[in-house]
């Protein structure tokens, strides 16, 4: 079986309430993102040995600084045995090519994506630090910029995808969070798809967090997501 499209966000303030979700978990099921709360409170190691459970970690960490630390820190997370990691495509072109460059030799060379607009920025947020154009320009250019500077992918809306997979080929990844099965709360994320609905639009993961971690049920929830993509 091919390994799962659904990745689901460690979204905890520490180590020991990820690990009781993650101790219900196969790593043949699920993929799991570590961001900036539970890496800075939990650190590398946790990365390290879930890493060497065989869980697929997709280190959500957003590198965007000059090109030499981007590199080094990609790096760094390859390092761990991590999957996937990302950085910001507003850090330019050559920081982008360095990170890949880095990466190139790897022997376990993580997908390397990158972050375009955060979700958050709308049009007036955009204005206020002077980038012309609508969110959804700046997204197709930096996803472009993204594909030329070689990296695998980006992180995007649901929405978006249809353009941007288009634009972009069949081969870039879309990794797509703001997912809420039907009949979920859909909380603060405005802007949602089903899984189904993602993977139509030309999602390839689908980066889930409260619909399975605040489920009553973690392990329910996510098979109830499994059954609904199973097909499509
Ligand atoms: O709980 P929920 O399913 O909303 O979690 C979605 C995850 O995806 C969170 O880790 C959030 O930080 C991340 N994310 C997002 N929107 C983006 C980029 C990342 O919700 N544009």
């Amino acid at each position: 079986m091919e390994k799962s499209r659904i990745i689901i966000a460690l979204d905890y303030p520490n180590e020991e309430q990820a690990l009781s979700l993650i101790r219900q978990l196969d790593p043949a099921q699920c993929r799991l993102k570590v961001g900036k709360e539970l890496f800075t409170r939990a650190g590398p190691s946790l990365v390290k040995r879930l890493a060497a459970q065989g869980f697929s970690i997709f280190l959500d960490l957003k590198f965007h600084d000059i090109p030499h630390t981007v590199a080094r820190a990609c790096l760094a997370a390859a390092d761990l045995g991590v999957w996937m990691l990302n950085i910001h495509a507003l850090g330019g072109l050559s920081m982008m090519k360095a990170a890949q460059e880095a990466l190139a030799n790897h022997p376990s060379r993580p997908q390397l994506i990158a972050v375009t607009v955060l979700t958050s920025m709308d049009q007036a947020a955009l204005s206020q630090i002077g980038l012309a154009g609508t969110p959804e320009d700046n997204v197709l250019q930096l996803a472009l910029l993204t594909q030329e500077a070689g990296l695998n992918g980006i992180v995007c809306s649901g929405q978006e995808a249809p353009v941007l997979r288009q634009a972009l080929g069949k081969e870039f990844l879309l990794v797509t969070p703001g997912i809420r099965p039907a009949g979920v709360d859909p909380k603060d994320q405005q802007r949602v798809l089903t899984p189904r609905e993602a993977l139509a639009k030309g999602a390839n993961y689908l980066v889930i967090g409260r619909p399975i971690t605040a489920a009553p049920d973690p392990m329910m929830a996510l098979r109830a997501i499994e059954a609904e993509i199973s097909n499509v």
